[in-house]
């Protein structure tokens, strides 16, 4: 994994940042999923990679998922979801973004927020999220703090002291889209200065 080890100290540093700072972000990350997809969440089979501590399991499980299911390489995080119960029905697995433990065609769609930056082999975990889509599904990859937050929000988590040690690695979304569409289907850019980034695959 590049350069963050996820464990104990970090995973917790991350969840009290989430907690304190993020927690008004994430409903509107949902609403950026269900507007790109234009998908309920209701009955769709759901794969989040790089879950950590379980912000986003608990606002998809809120509409009723057919199936949502959280991929974590940290243990520390993964613990911190079940903990607290933040998501309860979801399925929590262990395993790198980069080798998908998961059969064909398992899932209707992919998010993946703030974790692409670590996955080490790109192609390998493009590949793998191909594989584990049904054909027609869609993934949402990217990070940041979402197109449709309202900029008050975004401005209140930016001016805020992060807190612990999250060096993001800086990633060329462009890179990103080129890797998903040489691996299938079409991918696009969805990026705004000081937001972040989607990029949106549709097989
Ligand atoms: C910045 S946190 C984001 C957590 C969550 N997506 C959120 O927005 O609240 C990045 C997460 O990606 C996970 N991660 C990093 N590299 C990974 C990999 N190769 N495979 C799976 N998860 C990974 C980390 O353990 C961590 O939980």
């Amino acid at each position: 994994m590049n350069q963050i080890d996820w464990k104990n100290e970090s995973a917790g540093h991350f969840e009290k940042h989430a907690e304190e700072r993020l927690q008004d972000v994430y409903p509107w990350l949902l609403r950026d999923f269900i507007e790109f997809t234009g998908w309920q969440i209701a009955g769709r089979k759901i794969l989040e990679i790089g879950c950590g501590p379980g912000f986003m399991l608990q606002q998809f499980a809120a509409g009723s998922p057919a199936l949502l299911t959280g991929v974590d390489a940290s243990f520390s995080m993964l613990h911190r979801v079940a903990a607290v119960a933040r998501a309860p029905k979801a399925f929590l697995v262990q395993a790198d973004a980069c080798s998908l433990p998961f059969a064909e065609a398992s899932f209707d769609a992919v998010f993946s927020r703030g974790s692409v930056f670590f996955w080490a082999d790109l192609p390998a975990a493009f590949a793998g999220i191909s594989r584990c889509l049904k054909p027609g599904g869609q993934a949402l990859i990217g990070g940041g703090y979402g197109i449709s937050t309202p900029q008050a929000i975004i401005d209140g988590v930016r001016k805020a002291k992060v807190g612990g040690k999250c060096g993001v690695p800086r990633l060329d979304p462009g890179q990103l889209a080129e890797i998903a569409a040489r691996t299938g289907g079409q991918a696009k850019i969805f990026q705004a200065a000081g937001r972040g980034f989607w990029v949106h695959w549709k097989l």
